[in-house]
């Protein structure tokens, strides 16, 4: 039941940065000489070299990827000098900084995977150009909009998710390693200077806070389980424009599957796994709640529960974002499908209410006219544009034969030209902006402290 080497191995290329950061602490300290902090390091690099090359792994017995990694030490250093790193620091805060230093690393990578799919996204809309489909509200038609504007839809909170990311990376931004077991250290090891090496520019100001809180793996989790949210609806939207009744979209062949029954079916099986392993990524966030709420000052075993859900959150948020890139940047988008003209619905109803209004009409009357209107476009099988002018005349007497340009689609999304409007002129702007707010955001992440690089790739 305590064994955790099933997915804290993971953590093992951190671990032995700690350790030669502690081990140096160590020496500066007076607590190994100048000899053995030289045979620490040459065994310590051993010790990575096996570990990468799967030389040595964890075996039953072990029950954490720190005591693996104990032994793995003692094997190589000997006893004498290998117990010696035991000194001044407990596992409590060695773990409570690994999965900081594991997220840090892969919150970087993921950054970029959002920053890299916002990006596809945007080239998409500018691709759109002018091409116009009905916007929805309730799944029903609503008003026309630009293709690239419902695109970019998806595009801000994906920029927001990375905006995330970096506030969280402040906070998460100090070690805890040096709080020992909870209470600090005895020994005059100097935690600022093993912070430094571990990529922090800090040490967490309360040692009992540093072991004990989980908060940042928490909020870590949330900010994924929102940009798996973004990703489900964006999922849902694929899945939906790529149906045989939409065919907006036709998804490469790469990213849909046959069915081994039905010899016609492409699926986006995809699609519908990035929306399901959501799922998952939001299992991971209230597991871990769960497992914090109501524990007792310090560390706690149930503490060990954090990393799996964590560790796999990041994992399958960073496979869903290369996908989904990839799924998006392959698509072909049906122009004619998405036409609003002679669509169903009827999209131009707010803007004979509109028509109405600008000539003095109370906008509730103008509401109850074309609402009339409609009714009698129903009657008739056809749209508002479809309706004779004498009928138009027949429901207001404020109609005039200039009804038609309220009529007409493009003239529509010409027409909202406010800030973030469908407008082609309003949504040319928002993309500069988008542009810019890319380039900020790269920014922002290279400005953040550097974290430790492994150079072993995603772990
Ligand atoms: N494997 C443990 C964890 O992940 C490390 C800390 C163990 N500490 C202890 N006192 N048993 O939380």
């Amino acid at each position: 039941l305590s064994k955790s080497t099933q997915f804290d191995w993971r953590l093992a290329d951190d671990d032995i940065a700690g350790s030669r950061a502690h081990a140096r602490a160590l020496g500066r300290a007076g607590l190994l000489t100048a000899d053995e902090l030289q045979r620490m390091e040459d065994a310590l690099d051993e010790l990575q070299r096996r570990v990468d090359s799967g030389a040595f792994a964890p075996i039953e017995d072990d029950e954490d990827e720190a005591t693996a990694l104990e032994r793995g030490l003692l094997q190589i250093a000997g006893d004498e000098l290998g117990g010696k790193l035991r000194a001044g620091r407990s596992r409590n805060d060695q773990i409570a900084a690994l999965i900081r230093m594991w997220l840090r690393r892969h919150s970087r990578i993921i950054a970029k995977m959002l920053l890299g799919l916002a990006a596809t996204l945007i080239e998409q809309s500018e691709k759109a150009g002018r091409t116009v489909m009905p916007g929805r509200t309730h799944m029903q038609h609503a008003q026309p909009v630009l293709l690239a504007h419902q695109l970019m839809a998806h595009v801000w909170p994906l920029l927001r998710d990375v905006e995330r990311l970096a506030d969280w990376d402040k906070r998460i931004d100090a070690s805890p390693y040096g709080s020992g077991a909870l209470a600090g250290n005895t020994l005059g090891l100097e935690p600022v200077a093993v912070a430094r090496e571990l990529g922090f520019s800090k040490v967490t100001a309360n040692s009992i806070d540093g072991t004990a809180s989980r908060d940042l793996v928490a909020e870590f989790a949330f900010i994924a389980a929102m940009a798996g949210v973004d990703l489900s609806r964006l999922s849902e939207e694929i899945i939906i424009w790529n149906t045989q009744e939409f065919a907006f979209v036709r998804l490469d062949d790469a990213y849909s599957t046959g069915s081994s029954i039905m010899p016609q079916k492409k699926n986006p099986d995809f699609a519908e796994l990035i929306r399901g392993k959501s799922g998952r990524v939001y299992g991971n966030l209230v597991q871990l709640l769960v497992t914090m709420k109501g524990l007792p000052l310090a560390y706690n075993k149930d503490l060990q529960e954090d990393k799996e859900g964590a560790l796999d959150t990041a994992h399958t948020l960073m496979q869903c974002l290369s996908v989904m890139a990839g799924m998006i940047s392959t698509w072909t988008v049906n122009e004619d499908a998405m036409a609003c003209e002679g669509g169903v619905g009827h999209l131009a109803a707010t803007d004979v209410a509109d028509y109405l209004a600008k000539r003095g009409l109370p906008f509730r009357e103008a509401h109850a006219v074309v609402g009339h209107l409609v009714l009698m476009c129903e009657k008739r099988s056809c749209n508002l544009e479809d309706l004779p002018f004498e009928v138009f005349q027949e429901a207001s007497p404020l109609f005039e034969h200039d009804i038609t340009e309220a009529l007409d689609i493009p003239s529509i999304v010409a027409a909202r030209t406010t800030e973030g409007g469908t407008a082609p002129a309003a949504v040319a702007v928002q993309l500069e902006r988008a542009e810019a707010q890319l380039v900020a955001d790269e920014g922002v992440f290279g400005s953040l402290t550097k974290v430790v690089e492994m150079g072993h790739g995603a772990k």
